[in-house]
């Protein structure tokens, strides 16, 4: 049994529906569901009992002690968090409440867990895997070397400082209390069922919409761009045999500038999904930067490439043709999470246990 949490969000959804295809150990996955946790994600696995969906708060420090007693799981995976950079900006308490203090809670509860209810070889067995962001390392310049896991942390924004905090909270609780502790730190993800708030599934959404396509300032800040399954795989591989208090980078040697990115998006559309009146491009509109905007993220995978066997499988253009099919392909998921109809699936069609 593995305990996942934020597994109704983007990646963590990716995550469980990969494990449960490749895997028979079932999954508890913890999630408040905020507004970016839609059980529709994971509607294919019906009712498969090896998922069991439990709607709970991290931060609440007894529940997640209860479920833990309750479910004894080999692994925890952290994936739950606020994490979105502009709603950061505009309202940073949540991030806090979340990243930081909701971490600690889990962490208090996990450490009460193995300390006190696992047998010697449990928990030789046993590792909290925390899944964070390159975004805690801060921007580099256009010559910079990408970030490796012993650049010094320099966050920007609240989310990253947020997330830098709940990173520095993970690492102490492996050094003073030995909780066998591994931490990722990847770049940007795309692909299904990525929220349409971030750039790639807001871009063809809008697109299709005949809406502008936003762009920050002058486009040339550059993102690292990672097909979320690639992702999903380093985490698998790193929970596999990752050395406990250790820390792994996780990119896809795929720096794009945002404009470019955008540029093609709207080529692919303009392949697959053709506008009488002429090419998606002509909807880019450019909009006033972000506060604080990093202008540059990239990383150095090569740890996680010599000493665990990682390598990408995706491309940035097999990746992100892959993405635009899917959205093209999935317009009743894209419809209801525009409509806010998402937000209904837990009364309407999933059978949860109540927190
Ligand atoms: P997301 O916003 O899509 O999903 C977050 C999930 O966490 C949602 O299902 C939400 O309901 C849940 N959640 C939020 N607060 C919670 C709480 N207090 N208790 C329980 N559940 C809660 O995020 P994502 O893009 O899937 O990111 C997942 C993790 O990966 C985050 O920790 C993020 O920092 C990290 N990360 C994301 C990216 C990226 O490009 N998206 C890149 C690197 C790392
Ligand atoms: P985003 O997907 O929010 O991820 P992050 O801020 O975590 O990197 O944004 C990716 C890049 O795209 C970032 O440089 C901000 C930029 N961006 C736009 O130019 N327009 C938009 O509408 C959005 C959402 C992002």
């Amino acid at each position: 049994m593995i305990f996942v949490t934020g597994g109704a969000g983007f990646i963590g959804s990716n995550f469980v529906l990969d494990w449960l295809a490749q895997s028979d150990e079932p999954v508890v996955n913890v999630d408040k569901l905020t507004y970016a946790g839609n059980l529709s994600n994971l509607v294919s696995l019906g009712h498969d009992p090896r998922h069991i969906f439990v709607r709970a708060d991290v931060g609440d420090e007894k529940k997640m002690s209860e479920l833990l007693m309750e479910y004894r799981p080999r692994a925890v995976l952290h994936f739950a968090a606020e994490s979105h950079v502009d709603r950061s900006i505009h309202g940073p308490r949540d991030f806090i409440e979340t990243n930081v203090n909701g971490t600690f809670n889990l962490l208090e509860a996990v450490r009460a867990y193995y300390g006190t209810n696992l047998s010697d070889t449990e928990k030789q067995a046993f590792r909290f895997l925390h899944v964070s962001t390159d975004e805690v390392y801060g921007t580099l310049s256009a010559t910079d070397a990408p970030f490796s896991e012993t650049t010094a942390y320099a966050p920007n924004s609240p989310y990253s400082a947020s997330k830098a905090a709940s990173d520095h909270l993970v690492r102490a609780y492996h050094h003073t209390y030995g909780l066998p502790t591994l931490t990722t730190n990847c770049s940007n993800n795309y692909g299904p069922y990525h929220f349409p708030e971030k750039l790639i599934p807001l871009i063809i959404m809008n697109a299709r919409l005949g809406k502008s396509l936003p762009i920050y300032g002058d486009g040339q800040q550059v993102r690292d761009w990672l097909y979320v399954s690639d992702h999903c795989a380093a985490i698998r591989r790193v929970l596999d045999a990752g050395r406990p208090g250790d820390v792994y980078n996780v990119g896809g040697w795929n720096e794009k500038a945002n404009l470019d990115v955008v540029h093609v998006l709207c080529d692919i559309l303009d392949e697959l999904d053709p506008r009488p009146q002429g090419s998606y491009r002509e909807q880019i509109t450019f909009v006033a930067d972000r506060p604080g905007h990093d202008r540059r993220y990239a990383i150095d995978a090569r740890k996680l490439e010599a000493e665990l066997g990682w390598t990408p499988k995706e491309t940035f253009d097999t990746g992100i043709r892959k993405t635009v099919r899917w959205y093209l392909d999935n317009q009743p998921w894209v419809e209801d999470v525009r409509s806010g109809n998402y937000l209904k699936w837990l009364e309407k069609n999933y059978n949860e246990r109540q927190a």
